[in-house]
């Protein structure tokens, strides 16, 4: 999809929307796996609403884009437009046992940057790739914790409102992956309402988890993620596994030798190899168990 009409690209621009024009979403997610569209960076919150508007007024279909990292996007030209939140100069700032965090922030650097304040509780998260709005819409959980305990306020884009809107944490449902935001929300800033800890004891707690996902997960690898969600009471990882699925691959797109329930993309997989392998490997869950494995990765096939 492009923006072509000079008429709109200046009223983007005025809206402080940069467009960068033939982006590749193979570079901009972490499988490395993705046709190409326009991207629209937008650097003021604010002007979310009217630009929201604009692009309805024209029916160009978009999607909202955070790290990119538990993501699988269609091959060739996308059909819509991908909107993304520019870095802000501050990402993070420290009021007491309060972080309030930009959605654009890297999970992992506000993890240790509210460590160096005494603040934690956030170390299972240490490791997991993306941004905190991407993990706040997620529920992004690890080794026992998940990042909805710790939400005290949410700042974000209500499609259903078309305005920016401010929730209470306990206005929000946080479950297992999944939370009560609707689909077409765009997460703008949190406040993370956290626990005090002595730095050293927050670090020694983010080295465990560093060192159990080291030995567990395919961490230098192009990858989403876990590709399905756990079902309740059972591992994915584990029923891949015996069935002896690792390495199994379509293309580039192989089930990692490390953890079953990660796809790695190990050289020039394709959306389709990608989709194909999760089917295969889904379908072959089924027959062995009875349990129909639901995505865990978010997929915006074209
Ligand atoms: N297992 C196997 N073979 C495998 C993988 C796992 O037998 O190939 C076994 C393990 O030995 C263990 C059990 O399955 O007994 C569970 O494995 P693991 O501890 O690795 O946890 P998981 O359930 O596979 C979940 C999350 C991960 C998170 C880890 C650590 C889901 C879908 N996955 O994995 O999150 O990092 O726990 O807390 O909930 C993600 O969300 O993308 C993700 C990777």
């Amino acid at each position: 999809m492009r923006v072509e009409d000079p008429k709109l690209k200046a009223e983007l621009s005025d809206l402080g929307v940069d467009i960068r024009s033939g982006a590749c979403m193979a570079e901009l997610t972490s499988l490395g796996i993705g046709g190409t569209t326009n991207l629209l960076r937008i650097t003021k919150h604010e002007s979310i609403p009217e630009l929201i508007l604009l692009l309805e007024r024209h029916q160009i279909p978009y999607k909202f884009l955070g790290g990119g990292s538990n993501l699988l996007v269609g091959d060739g030209e996308l059909p819509w437009l991908i909107l993304q939140l520019a870095k802000p100069d501050q990402e993070i700032v420290i009021e007491g046992h309060l972080a309030h965090v930009d959605a654009a922030a890297d999970l992992g650097r506000t993890v240790t940057f509210c460590a160096k304040h005494d603040l934690g509780g956030m170390e299972g998260l240490i490791g997991v790739p993306g941004t905190i709005g991407g993990a706040l819409r997620m529920n992004a959980g690890a080794y026992g914790m998940q990042i909805g305990s710790y939400v005290r306020e949410v700042k974000l884009y209500r499609a259903a409102k078309r305005s920016i809107e401010i929730l209470r944490g306990t206005q929000i449902s946080f479950e297992y992956r999944h939370t009560s935001f609707a689909p077409d929300d765009m997460m703008l800033a949190v406040t993370l309402e956290l626990p005090s800890k002595p730095f050293k004891e927050i670090l020694q707690g983010i080295r465990i988890c560093n060192e159990k996902r080291r030995s567990s997960q395919p961490l230098g690898q192009k990858s989403a993620g876990c590709i399905f969600k756990n079902p309740p009471g059972a591992s994915a990882g584990r029923m891949i596994d015996e069935l002896g699925l690792k390495g199994l691959s379509v293309g580039d797109a192989k089930v990692s030798d490390r953890h079953a329930n990660f796809f790695v993309n190990a050289g020039e997989a394709s959306a389709r190899d990608m989709l194909t392998l999760i089917a295969n490997v889904r379908g072959r869950v089924e027959n062995a168990f009875g349990v129909k494995l639901e995505h865990e990765v978010v997929v915006w096939d074209a």
